[in-house]
């Protein structure tokens, strides 16, 4: 969602801040703002669209000379895309401005309460009526009109506010969306994420639900929105600058596929024990025994998340023969679910920070529930609020579709499974060649990445269709959904992920002559099955691309388009069927010219419900 970045020190704070939004531009970025305190008072600058857009604004007023500041870059929830409804936003009266993630849900009453006494809104969003009511709390005093303005507030924030009479303090605090403190020679800076804070320091805080911090250039305090001392716990940010760079690459989400290999590498470091035939995982020694015993276990997630716990369940039931199900978060939350004895829970998130995926998590748990994550940011709130969990560790991903994260989510699903397994019904024998050939898997990743070019032309020919279909059976049916997504996401071609023998029950019905229609045909449990599929699109004019197993030259009589894959297990397919897939959207997006790695209306991390 919203990026937050603000600074205190004795830096300029503006060209500091404006590095900030870039770096965190992918989380949102349909309008930014930075407002700097300097001797003559608050100087505030704001506009539509990008962070370049923004600069170029502050070029032609000169710039903004001071050392402390806030800067925001925004994806609107209340109120459209306009240079007003923008962050920062102010209160005049009491010299108050203040950048904010999240949804102020009493906004309404508020904001009528705040009229009521005389204030005069110039937006329509929920920040400005927190910026007002702090303002109208204001005595003197920023941090205890932070604390009184969110002890009356309802939703989820987190926030940065300064005040001209105070040039020398900045508030912060949170509940529900991330805001960490990083603690600096002399200097802090607060952020939404690590990636605007590693260029000044590794030292860092993250603010827990309900924490607020009083940061001046002398030091910090953190307390509670009920101003009890809180005592902070300071970690060391494991984050190279080198990772959240481009490098080379046009794009970060091409730069994050070809990563894949390499991520999935240390995904799997340490974690296989060829010689004894057993997945290692430390997050999970200490829950085996529960584990083992599960009777049932809910996979939760939203987005591209979801299509790896689609995953996990066929995993999960077919190699550790547990029931599982998998649920939309936002649906699960919400829905009276039943948690018997010997439930497990498991939440999956790139970000750890979903709204959804959080609020699932919470409802299990309180269910008696027991809670696992399947993460990549380190010491995220899902990670933080589960009893136990995995780390993904494929490094920083930036590009808003999510690539690298799904196959190091899958794999780390599967070595979950297996962990399992071994435990319940899975021979030695079975698990060392699982593994052996989980090994393999980034080679083969790589000899799917050599078939860039190839890929693109395909994609060339049918880059000007508007539909597309995408189907897959049993493991790769979430591939299938995955793809479809992919392409949605970034090129705005309308697609549709489905299992190929639903493809009957309606859909068969859009298919018209040329239409492409994506078909994983691996060589897989279902193979024959697929093929028929593959005839009933054919004889309806169908245009089909498969991704076909390495050496399967037969295919190509039903199939006009062919991307050959390497073999591989079944239940490991979905990491390497989905790499073309990711190739095929990406170039549809680039050849349409649209905005690769931020795609419109789509945010990367979404804080909201
Ligand atoms: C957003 C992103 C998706 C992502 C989903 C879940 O919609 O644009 O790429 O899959 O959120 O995010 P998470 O961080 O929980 O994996």
């Amino acid at each position: 969602m919203c990026g937050i970045v603000a600074y205190i020190g004795a830096g300029q704070a503006q060209p500091i801040l404006i590095e900030g939004l870039k770096r965190l531009e992918y989380r949102g970025y349909d309008s930014a703002g930075l407002a700097v305190l300097d001797d003559a008072g608050l100087r505030l600058a704001r506009s539509v669209g990008r962070v370049a857009n923004l600069e170029e604004k502050l070029e032609k007023l000169g710039g903004f000379r001071g050392t402390i500041g806030v800067a925001h870059t925004r994806w609107a929830t209340h109120g459209g895309v306009s240079e007003t409804n923008a962050h920062p936003h102010r209160d005049d009266r009491a010299g108050i401005c203040l950048v904010h993630n999240g949804i102020i849900e009493n906004y309404a009453s508020l904001r009528k309460y705040l009229e009521e006494r005389g204030h005069r809104f110039t937006s329509e969003t929920d920040t400005e009526v927190l910026a007002m009511l702090i303002g109208e709390l204001y005595d003197g005093d920023l941090e205890a009109a932070v604390q009184a303005a969110l002890r009356e507030v309802t939703g989820a924030y987190a926030i940065v506010a300064m005040c001209e009479r105070e040039p020398d303090v900045l508030v912060a605090a949170r509940k529900g969306s991330p805001l960490m403190l990083g603690i600096g020679n002399g200097e802090y800076v607060l952020a939404s994420d690590p990636s605007a804070i590693v260029a000044h320091t590794t030292q860092a805080i993250a603010l827990d639900d309900y924490n607020v911090a009083r940061v001046s250039r002398d030091g910090f305090r953190t307390s509670t929105v009920d101003n009890i001392d809180v005592t902070p716990r300071v970690m060391q940010l494991e984050l190279d600058l080198e990772q959240i760079e481009l490098g080379d690459f046009p794009h970060y989400m091409l730069k994050e596929i070809f990563e894949q290999p390499a991520a999935l590498r240390n995904t799997m470091r340490g974690r296989l024990d060829t010689k004894e035939g057993k997945v290692v995982l430390g997050g999970l020694n200490s829950l085996a025994k529960e584990l083992v015993r599960a009777r049932k276990i809910i996979l939760t997630a939203q987005g591209t998340a979801l299509h790896a716990a689609m995953i996990g369940e066929y995993l999960l039931e077919d190699l550790a023969k547990i029931p599982c199900e998998c649920e939309y978060a936002s649906e699960f939350r919400y829905r009276n679910p039943i948690i018997e004895e010997g439930t497990v829970v498991v939440a999956v998130s790139q970000s750890g920070e979903t709204a959804d995926t959080l609020a699932a998590l919470h409802e299990a748990r309180d269910r008696g529930a027991l809670a696992l994550g399947v993460v990549n940011v380190v010491g995220s709130t899902i990670a933080r609020d589960t009893d136990a969990g995995v780390y993904l560790r494929v490094g920083p991903e930036i590009g808003v579709a999510s690539t690298k994260a799904f196959v190091g989510q899958v794999a780390v699903l599967t070595m979950i499974s297996m962990f399992m397994a071994r435990r319940r019904f899975m021979s030695p024998e079975a698990s060392a060649r699982m593994i052996a050939e989980m090994e393999q898997v980034p080679d083969k990743i790589e000899r799917v990445l050599s078939l860039n070019d190839e890929i693109r032309r395909v994609t060339e020919r049918y880059v000007e269709r508007n539909n597309w279909l995408f189907l897959g059976r049993g493991y790769n049916y979430p591939t299938a959904l995955e793809g479809a997504l992919k392409l949605k996401e970034i090129s705005y071609i309308h697609a549709e992920g489905m299992p190929a023998a639903e493809m009957k029950h309606g859909p068969i019905a859009l298919i018209d002559d040329g239409m492409p229609v994506v078909f994983i045909a691996n060589k897989g449990n279902q193979y024959d099955k697929v093929i028929n599929n593959i005839e009933e699109v054919r004889s309806r004019g169908g245009h089909v691309i498969a991704i076909a197993t390495e050496g399967d030259e037969q295919i190509r009589e039903v199939a006009q388009e062919v991307i050959h894959v390497p073999e591989v297990a079944d239940s490991l397919s979905p990491m390497v069927t989905v790499v073309p897939l990711q190739l095929i959207a990406y170039h549809a997006a680039v050849l349409r010219g649209h905005d690769v790695d931020k795609p419109r209306n789509l945010a990367k991390s979404v804080t909201v419900e």
